[in-house]
């Protein structure tokens, strides 16, 4: 049976992609956000995954506003970026594992998610830049699993549904019969907000409230509505609820490794949050 090793949940910025093809990692602005990934690499040395499940919106490269799944799955072989370059070096296609994204289909579906399923899919940066963060050296040394939520088109899904389609998810992963590790990747967040009389507002206070609970307390957020989000964290802060799903994915009781909350950069509150699975799953 495949096993779920933990997650690394973190800010996708597009700006990181433009701070690594420059080398900035040192620069005073940027080392902040990156001496964070150092000890996450550590830690992902000593638990090699098989493959990533990358849970993201996408920012309309592959769903533009006229056509919005809540919920897709990729089930392609292979994933191209097709994200905004602006002279910086096109990230290498990303290898897929068809096999395991239909199995998360078929769990999720029999679960009563009626999901899109995208046999072709084009990735962008909240699912690049993680993977380069993670293994900065070349292509990640993984297979990937995109899973997309809508952030961005309102009605958004609740946080309930998001924590519940994880945890769907995370029963399909773990009822898989190839004996596969299986790191989460949560992409996006924490408060951020791009555009209007807004733009720039971060709130710290609920971003830890958001940490603290994502542990081992996901529940907590799902009192809230996605308005109520909206309001909280930013209208480009609803990435939370990739956050929330990657939770759902991780199942059991967790332990936090490590955290890194640093603002701003960009106009977003930077986080990286790493937790380990320790328990068996709780339900
Ligand atoms: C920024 C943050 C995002 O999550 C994103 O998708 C685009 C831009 C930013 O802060 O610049
Ligand atoms: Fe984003």
């Amino acid at each position: 049976m495949s096993k779920i090793i933990g997650s690394v949940a973190t800010s996708h910025i597009p700006g990181i992609g433009g701070a690594i093809a420059k080398n900035l990692q040192h620069d005073p602005y940027w080392k902040p956000f990156f001496d964070g990934f150092i000890p996450t690499r550590e830690w992902l040395a000593n638990n090699p995954p098989d493959v990533v499940v990358v849970v993201y919106n996408d920012h309309g490269l592959n769903f533009f506003l006229d056509k919005m799944p809540t919920f897709a799955i990729g089930a392609a072989q292979v994933y191209i970026s097709e994200d905004e370059g602006w002279g910086i070096p096109t990230v290498p296609p990303l290898e897929g594992d068809p096999a395991l994204s239909w199995a998360i289909i078929e769990g999720v579906v029999q679960d009563e998610f009626d999901v899109t399923t995208c046999q072709e899919m084009l990735v962008d940066h909240a699912v690049t830049i993680p993977l380069q963060l993670l293994w900065p050296e070349g292509p990640p040394p993984v297979k990937i699993v995109p899973v997309a939520v809508n952030t961005v088109q309102h009605p958004l899904p609740s946080p309930a549904r998001c924590l519940k389609f994880g945890q769907s998810i995370g029963r399909a992963i773990e009822a898989y019969a190839p004996a596969l590790k299986v790191l989460v990747i949560s992409s996006g967040g924490l408060s951020h907000q791009l555009e209007g009389e807004r733009a720039g507002f971060i709130n710290p206070q609920f971003d830890a409230l958001c940490l603290n609970a994502l542990i081992n307390q996901p529940e907590k957020l799902t009192g809230y509505t996605t308005h109520a989000i909206v309001e909280l964290a930013g209208s480009q802060g609803a990435e939370i609820l990739n956050w929330i799903t990657g939770r759902g994915i991780v199942q059991g009781v967790a332990r936090e490794v490590l955290r890194n909350y640093h603002i701003p950069i960009s106009n977003t509150a930077s986080a990286l949050q790493v937790l380990e699975q320790v328990g068996v799953p709780r339900s």
